[in-house]
């Protein structure tokens, strides 16, 4: 059976596609990933479709999308034949981002540091909260080390939000890799955007052992 993570945060643009696939993309060299679009956007499944027309195929990858009633039932059928099953979720609290949360093990809540994103990310927690899923905030987009940074994790320590203690840095990397329909662990394996997207994978293995 598979583990399976849910990007989720009602706040448009934090950054859930693009982790997602970057997730996906690591997961992939360590074992059978399926991704799940719940995201009427669709820019998971071009990242997916760029992806399969590769001149130089990457590691494989599963997808689906789905709405709606069928979402469950698609999600344990990916559940059967992979290890890993990485849900991209819509920027809104609707049924399919319920139901979305409620299949996961682990909610991962990305917020940029601003105050509008934390303020949705209280909402997202609240509904992992009422589907006792367990939920953590990564802080994504991060300026280097300065007063803002500093700022935004002090509000989330002081309002008692879990999050990740691994922070995604705002580096150009990721959109040259999604463009081409890889993972920055792939596209630039020995970039910082890799080495923080590896020790936020390990972040999120401690959160389940
Ligand atoms: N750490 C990062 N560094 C640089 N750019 C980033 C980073 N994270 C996300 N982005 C960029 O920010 C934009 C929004 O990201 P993304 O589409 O993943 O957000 P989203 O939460 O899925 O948005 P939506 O709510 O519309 O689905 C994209 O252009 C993406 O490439
Ligand atoms: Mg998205």
């Amino acid at each position: 059976m598979a583990v399976v993570y849910t990007v989720a945060q009602q706040k448009g643009g934090a950054g859930k596609t693009m982790l997602a696939a970057n997730l996906a993309a690591a997961l992939a060299a360590r074992g059978r990933v399926a991704l799940l679009d719940v995201d009427p956007q669709r820019s998971l499944a071009r990242w997916h479709d760029i992806r399969g027309q590769r001149e130089k195929p990457a590691a494989a990858i599963s997808f689906a999308e789905v709405s709606g009633w069928r979402l469950s039932a698609e999600l344990d059928r990916l559940k059967r034949n992979h290890d890993f099953v990485l849900i991209d979720s819509p920027p809104q609290v609707d049924t399919d981002a319920k139901l979305a949360v409620r299949g996961a093990d682990l909610v991962l809540i990305p917020v940029q540091p601003s105050p509008p994103d934390i303020w949705a990310a209280e909402g997202t927690l609240k509904l992992a909260q009422a589907e006792r899923r367990p939920a953590r905030l990564l802080l994504n987009r991060a300026p280097a080390a300065s007063r803002l940074r500093d700022t935004v994790v002090a509000d989330i320590l002081a309002r008692k939000l879990a999050i990740l203690p691994t922070v995604l840095g705002n580096r150009t990397v990721y959109a040259a890799a999604f463009a081409e329909g890889l993972g920055v662990t792939e596209a630039s394996p020995r970039s910082t955007a890799a080495a923080e997207l590896l020790a936020l994978l390990a972040d999120i293995e401690g959160v389940r052992t």
